[in-house]
C-alpha cells in the first residue's frame, strides 16, 4: 500500500530535499509526496518541491480571521490530497489541536536537539550555552505539547571545544537528514507501534 506524504515547511527545505532524495534513490518505497505546504510565502523549500514535481502550496496565515481558520485550512489541504502521513520538516508553528485530532500518530516533527532537553527554538545553541557534552537530533510523533510527543528515533553527535551554533548545527543536521527517512521507512512499513508515549519497533 502506498503511504501518501504531505510535508509542512517554513524555510529553506534541507530536510525536505532529503526526503525527497530518498524516495527518488528507492531507499522509500511505497511514497508518494503529495503536497508541500508552507505558512512562508518565499520559503525554498516550496521550490525545491515544485522542481521535483510535487505540489506546493502557499497557506498565509494571515488571510484568516485566527489559527482556527488557517488550521482548517491546512487540514481541507491536507485531505485534499489524501494525506496518510504528515510530516513536520522545519515548520515553525505549534500545530493546534485540530490537526493533532485528525492525524493522532500520524504526524512527524524532526527537532535538532536530544530531546526532552532544548525544546523549542536554538536547540544547538542551546545545548552549546548550557555545555553539554553530547547532541544531537530527534524525531518524534506530534502531540498537544511543544516537542513533548513520543519519541522515533535520535542520533547523538559529539559537542567540540571550539563549536559554535553553526558548526554543531550542521553537525546534527547531518543526522536529522538520516535519521528522518529511517523514520519514514518505519512507519510506512508499518513497524512503529504506539504504546502511550513509548514507540516500540516491531519486525512484521
Ligand atoms: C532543522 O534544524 C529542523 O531540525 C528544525 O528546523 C530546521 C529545518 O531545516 N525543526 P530545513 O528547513 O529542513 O533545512
Amino acid at each position: 500500500m502506498t503511504t501518501i506524504i504531505g510535508v509542512l515547511v517554513s524555510g529553506r527545505g534541507s530536510n525536505l530535499q532529503s526526503i525527497i532524495d530518498h524516495v527518488e534513490s528507492g531507499y522509500l518505497k511505497n511514497v508518494k509526496l503529495s503536497v508541500v505546504i508552507s505558512d512562508v510565502k518565499d520559503a525554498y523549500a516550496l521550490e525545491r518541491a515544485r522542481m521535483h514535481g510535487i505540489n506546493a502550496v502557499f497557506i498565509d496565515p494571515q488571510a484568516y480571521g485566527n489559527k482556527m481558520g488557517f488550521e482548517r485550512k491546512i487540514i481541507g489541504t491536507l485531505r485534499l490530497y489524501d494525506v496518510d502521513l504528515v510530516l513536520l520538516a522545519g515548520y515553525m508553528r505549534i500545530l493546534g489541536s485540530e490537526v493533532i485530532q485528525v492525524y493522532r500518530n500520524r504526524i512527524m516533527n524532526i527537532h535538532p536537539a536530544l530531546l526532552p532537553s532544548f525544546k523549542g527554538l536554538h536547540g544547538p545553541k542551546q545545548a552549546l550555552e548550557y555545555g553539554v557534552k553530547v547532541a544531537g537530533c530527534t524525531v518524534h510523533f506530534v502531540d498537544e505539547g511543544m516537542d513533548s510527543g513520543p519519541i522515533i528515533l535520535q542520533s547523538c553527535v559529539p559537542v567540540k571545544d571550539n563549536d559554535t551554533e553553526d558548526t554543531l548545527a550542521a553537525r546534527i543536521l547531518e543526522q536529522e537528514h538520516k535519521i528522518f527517512p529511517e523514520a519514514i521507512k518505519l512507519f510506512t512499513e508499518g513497524k512503529l507501534k504506539v504504546d502511550g508515549r513509548i514507540v516500540l519497533r516491531r519486525e512484521k
